[in-house]
């Protein structure tokens, strides 16, 4: 099959496609802004495209040539911080880009057996209720999970009116090689595995007893794939996660254990708009056979003895 992966030469993206170029076509559209051409470098340059996926007109000749069978679009601004510090630029991202993609994909490619949009537990906002089901509630608290919102809510349209065959995931929070630590306000598991490496202090935001739903990146790749394999994920929403929580206490014991070492940590107020407590549902994944083949000790072992081996 013919795959484009929009934002492939990302964190997750890079997966999807090491994944999928095994027995398929794959095509990346990144314009490099958070992304690296070297995580993808198994990619050739004729199927590395390096444009904007704002870029309407060339956007939608590619759809139109290409034909492709499955597009799976990540591009996006994903730093929640700069949603907040530029709603207009990241709108334009988040949201037009995925109306125009659908949109090109409707008139012009009939070839198409899936698009997956990538949403985030994001839309959830600060809702107590656990767990998180993609009936409960839904309390945007940044225009990034407006924008996811209204992304996943625009693929669900397309098919309900148009039959275009598309599938929504919520990520929940999602960790594993090449998850770029650089800024506060990346992924904390890429956080506190930099600084058990580096051996730098470690900051609890608040008191360390909030909980996550931590979803290693091939447990991703799995549902992905079975999404694709599955008609009957067309024009639904699903979460991805495994239905599991930990608070960060307990993952900094299991970094102690793995690295086989501790070091210091101190506490700091909690982050404003943080939310306390996370946990999916993943009852509509697990009936397309989904199952994620890591907990949370597999996946962090995994991930730190890639992390070890890399620069
Ligand atoms: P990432 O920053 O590693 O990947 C995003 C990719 O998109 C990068 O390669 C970047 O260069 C590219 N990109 C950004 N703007 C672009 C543009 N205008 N044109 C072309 N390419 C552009 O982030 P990620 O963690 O891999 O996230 C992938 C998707 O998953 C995003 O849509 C994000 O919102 C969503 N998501 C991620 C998580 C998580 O835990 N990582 C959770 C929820 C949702
Ligand atoms: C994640 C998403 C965010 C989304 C939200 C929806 C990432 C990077 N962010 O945010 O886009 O809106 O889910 O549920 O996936 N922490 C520390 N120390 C650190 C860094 C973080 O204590 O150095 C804490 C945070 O305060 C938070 C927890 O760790 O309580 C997780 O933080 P983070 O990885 O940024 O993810 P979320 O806040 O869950």
């Amino acid at each position: 099959m013919k795959i484009l992966i929009t934002g492939g030469a990302g964190f997750i993206g890079s997966h999807l496609a090491a994944y999928f170029i095994n027995d398929n076509e794959v095509f990346i559209l990144d314009n490099l802004s958070t992304g690296h051409r070297s995580n993808v470098d198994f990619i050739d340059d004729a199927h590395f495209i390096e444009e904007d996926v704002m870029h309407k007109s060339f956007v939608t000749e590619l759809i139109k040539q290409k034909q492709f069978d499955i597009v799976i679009h990540l591009a996006a601004v994903v730093s929640v911080v700069e949603t907040i510090n530029n709603p207009i630029n990241s709108q334009s991202i988040n949201i037009d880009s995925t109306l125009n993609l659908l949109e090109a994909n409707r008139q012009y490619n009939a070839k198409l057996k899936k698009f997956i949009f990538a949403s985030s537990a994001a839309v959830y906002g600060n809702t107590d209720e656990l767990p998180k089901q993609i009936e409960t509630f839904i309390d945007p608290e940044s225009p990034y999970a407006i924008e996811k919102y209204a992304g996943e809510q625009y693929a669900k349209l397309y098919n309900k009116l148009y039959d275009l065959p598309t599938t929504a995931l919520r990520f929940f929070n999602v960790y594993g090689p090449r998850q770029d630590p650089s800024s506060p306000y990346s992924g904390v598991l890429s956080i506190m595995d930099k600084k058990f490496k580096n051996d730098e202090p470690f900051t609890f935001f608040g008191d360390g007893e909030q909980t996550r739903d931590f979803v290693y990146i091939k447990d991703l790749v799995q549902a992905v794939a079975i999404v694709i394999d599955n008609e009957a994920s067309n024009g639904k929403i699903y979460n991805l996660a495994t239905g599991t929580q930990i608070s960060l206490l307990q993952i900094f014991e299991k970094f102690k254990l793995i690295y086989n070492k501790s070091i210091s940590y101190q506490f700091a107020e909690p982050r404003s708009g943080d939310i306390k407590h996370s946990c999916a549902e993943i009852k509509g994944l697990e009936a397309l056979g989904f199952k994620p083949q890591y907990d949370i000790v597999s996946g962090l072992t995994e991930y730190i003895n890639y992390s070890k081996t890399d620069k």
